[in-house]
């Protein structure tokens, strides 16, 4: 069986056992593309993501001129061509699922003096761009998306940019990396200020790359017309991808897995607190740096969970694990509330509607709000469940189907691939039933 199948079929197995490495991070994976496309000489990056997602961010470099080789899996050579070296491509640029890819393109692009178009699948397709085109435009670039906002981004080149100061609206990694990244090429200073400090890759990247930027959490301010020195990149295991074993150990008796060297940093780390305040067995071991950022072992045991309210400072530091938290909540006992999580409803699928409708279909009440929802933990039954083609539903359910009392389809599950290729195969080398 591969990811490609459509569908597995997930039922309770074994308690689970084992030593696991994780793929390497998804948004460090797409950003050292990047930068390494942008810089005077060749980078190595280590710990690459052979994810869809990121795939398609290497291919995009590759038509736009860049030299970008592949001598072994999750390694990558960028022969950068300069921030004045990327030439138009000959067609549409498919960024495939990536939000994170089309929203900092969209950035990156708006500054070329080329014309580009940037699509992606069914699911990008629907997503929100005006919370990085709006900006952008303010900084003078030409962008035209469908007329409610979503892709095609047909991006006209050749325009002057002038740095911005801009408030985010919401808390988005995405929207401050795109306004950066156009702030590179702008006239002046470009700052970004967040409601809630979001993950600091691009920040903490940039910088590696020799771009003077001055950040500290919720902040970030550059200015025009630097340019980027090649470095070396090594790619940290993503947190993201762990936090589906961290939730599965957690709640099949008798596991204990070991996740090697997963990325911490801070600002993705949120479902590790509120696992612990759940009452999670997780430990760190053997903490080291790794490409400038915190990694650690996370050893999992299985420990009896117990319902929170999700304190919403959390909720930015974990964006991309409520449906993990959603099964913990699941198997826990008393209910856990979440709330200040709106965002959820503008990701790969609504997953506040995803994650409840699923949970219902297995058994369970879940009281969905506009911007959270009430889980109420209870035994979970069989069933068949729509992941919206949203990778992230597709492996909570297989997660949720470990404490199932029946067999558990989940449709439409090759997205899986995007984020995390080889998660079936691992999942089922510690323990899980999960077929294809
Ligand atoms: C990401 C930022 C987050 C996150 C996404 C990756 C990034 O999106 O959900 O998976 O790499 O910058 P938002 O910026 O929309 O919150």
């Amino acid at each position: 069986m591969s990811q490609s199948s459509q569908h597995w079929v997930a039922t309770a197995g074994q308690p689970l056992r084992g030593d696991l490495e994780i793929p390497g991070d998804k948004s460090v994976s797409h950003r050292s593309v990047m930068f390494a496309a942008l810089a005077d000489g060749v980078s190595t990056i280590d710990g690459f993501l052979e994810g869809e997602d990121t795939r398609a961010t290497a291919a995009i470099f590759s038509r736009l001129g860049v030299r970008i080789e592949t001598p072994s899996p999750s390694r990558r050579i960028v022969h950068g061509v300069g921030v004045d070296g990327l030439k138009a491509a000959d067609g549409e640029l498919d960024c495939g699922n990536a939000g994170t890819g089309m929203r900092l393109l969209a950035g990156l692009l708006a500054a070329q003096p080329f014309d580009s178009v940037l699509v992606g699948d069914a699911s990008l397709s629907k997503r929100p761009m005006r919370r990085v085109t709006g900006p952008l435009a303010q900084m003078g670039a030409k962008i035209d998306t469908q007329d409610d906002g979503t892709p095609p981004l047909r991006i006209h080149g050749g325009q002057v940019l002038t740095g911005i100061g801009y408030t985010l609206p919401v808390a988005s990694a995405q929207v401050k990396s795109a306004l950066l990244l156009a702030g590179l090429y702008a006239q002046g200073e470009t700052s970004v200020t967040e409601p809630h400090p979001t993950r600091d890759y691009t920040e903490r990247m940039l910088s590696a790359f020799g771009v003077e930027i001055e950040f500290s959490p919720g902040h970030a301010r550059l200015r025009g017309g630097q340019r980027l020195r090649a470095t070396d990149i090594a790619v940290p295991a993503d947190f993201s991808s762990a936090a589906f074993f961290l939730v599965a150990a957690s709640i099949v008796p008798g596991s204990q897995l070991r996740l090697r060297a997963v990325g911490l940093n801070p600002r993705r780390t949120g479902l590790l607190q509120a696992l612990r305040l759940m009452g999670a067995d997780i430990v760190e071991e053997n903490p080291s740096t790794h490409g400038g950022e915190p990694v650690a072992d996370l050893v999992v045991r299985h420990a009896p969970l117990h319902g929170i309210e999700v304190p919403e400072a959390l909720v930015p530091d974990m964006i991309d694990e409520f449906p993990a938290l959603f099964v913990a909540a699941a198997c826990a006992d008393g209910p856990t509330v979440v709330r200040g999580a709106a965002e959820l409803r503008v990701k790969e699928s609504d997953r506040l509607a995803a994650m409840a409708t699923g949970l219902r279909t297995l058994g369970l009440q879940v009281d969905e709000t506009p911007d959270g929802a009430t889980i109420h933990p209870g035994a979970l039954g069989g069933g068949t469940i729509e992941s919206h083609g949203d990778h992230r539903i597709a492996m909570a359910f297989a997660v949720a189907a470990q404490r199932a009392g029946g067999e558990v389809r989940i449709e439409d599950v090759a997205n899986v691939a995007t984020s995390f290729p080889g998660f079936d195969s691992l999942a089922r080398g510690c323990g899980f039933g999960l077929h294809g």
